[in-house]
């Protein structure tokens, strides 16, 4: 991890930032370019769009880190609406959950229960549903509990990030259980013991996991990147795969690239979260590129 996203974690984790970004016009228009509204609707009318424009779609509830176990019943409903949502509109869209929303720090066993839950409602409206892969005290527990939803529902996927030592070991471990794995570089700050710490580093292990996931059967690769390298080499690789895979990238970082994949028909998801429990996800997009935290101090200052 660079000097400016540990100095952009810190400095967002102070309560005065988050006030800050928060309640003021600045912060909200850096929200407003990262999530898609407040409301489902705002989700599922976004998902509309790109659907029109040949892109599928992943929506993502905002909400992490969830300490009570009415405010994760509460996240697995509104999951349940926006499955509802997705079979009554026709949308070609599945849904990314984190497992802190479903409750994974208060007791793993609720998290479980809600993805289970989740699976079949997702299996009803003929879609899938992803994990994201969370902060590295959350790892272990959400890959196990990926594998056996997973290995019993078969319409589940898992995120895996390239910067931690386990991550080559998770993916073998994966594999076999079909499913489709989304790899990304990693948005949190981890120790070296654990994760790799240079930009350099974790490139070279991305590069050698997405090699082992275009070479594989039975699983499908989305490929979670922004990075035009790492784009022009999945390309590269696809020319040897018979089966399918998709880029992913984030609702409103690059769009014209979305779109230009698209166009030349590959598959392209598009992560489109909403939702009010913005703050977390925006302090990850500011702290991944000096150009948004430009945004927000130009947006600040009316010079934006
Ligand atoms: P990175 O930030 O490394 O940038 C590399 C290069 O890409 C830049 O130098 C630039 O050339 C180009 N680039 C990047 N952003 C650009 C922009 N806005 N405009 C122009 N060029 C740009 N993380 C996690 O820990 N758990 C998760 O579950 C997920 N889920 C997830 C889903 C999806 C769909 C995506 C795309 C990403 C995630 N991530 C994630 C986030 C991921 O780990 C990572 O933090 C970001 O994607 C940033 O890494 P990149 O590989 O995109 O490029």
């Amino acid at each position: 991890m660079s000097l400016f996203t540990r100095a952009v974690v810190a400095t967002t984790a102070a309560r005065p930032v988050e006030r800050l970004i928060t309640h003021t016009r600045a912060g909200r228009a850096v929200a407003d370019r990262f999530v898609a509204g407040q409301s489902l609707r705002d989700g599922t009318e976004a998902a509309e769009r790109l659907n029109r424009r040949r892109m599928t779609v992943s929506l993502d509830l905002l909400g992490e880190e969830v300490t009570d176990r009415s405010g994760a019943e509460r996240a697995a409903d509104e999951y349940l609406e926006a499955l509802d949502a997705i079979a009554a509109r026709g949308l070609t869209a599945n849904i990314s959950v984190k497992l802190t929303q479903l409750g994974l720090a208060i007791d793993p066993s609720l998290a479980a229960g809600a993805v289970d839950q989740l699976a079949k409602a997702a299996a009803e409206a003929g879609t899938t549903v992803t994990i994201d892969m969370e902060a590295s005290a959350y790892t272990a527990d959400t890959v196990d509990i990926y594998a056996d939803a997973q290995s019993r529902h078969g319409n589940l996927g898992l995120c895996l990030q390239a910067c931690l030592y386990r991550t080559p070991e998770d993916l073998d471990r994966l594999m076999p259980l079909g499913g489709h794995i989304r790899l990304c570089k990693g948005a949190y700050v981890e120790p070296p013991n654990i994760a790799l710490q240079t930009g350099r580093e974790i490139d070279a292990a991305f590069v050698r996991l997405l090699t082992v996931l275009m070479r594989s059967e039975g699983v499908r690769p989305a490929i979670a990147t922004h990075d035009p390298v790492m784009i022009k080499m999945a390309l590269d690789l696809a020319r040897e795969r018979r089966d399918g895979f998709e880029f992913q990238m984030l609702f409103g970082v690059r769009p014209d690239e979305q779109r230009r994949l698209a166009t030349m028909g590959y598959d392209m998801r598009v992560y489109v979260p909403f939702g009010s429990a913005w703050y977390p996800y925006l302090t990850r997009r500011l702290a991944e590129r000096p150009a948004n935290v430009w945004f927000f101090v130009r947006a600040l200052f009316g010079t934006g």
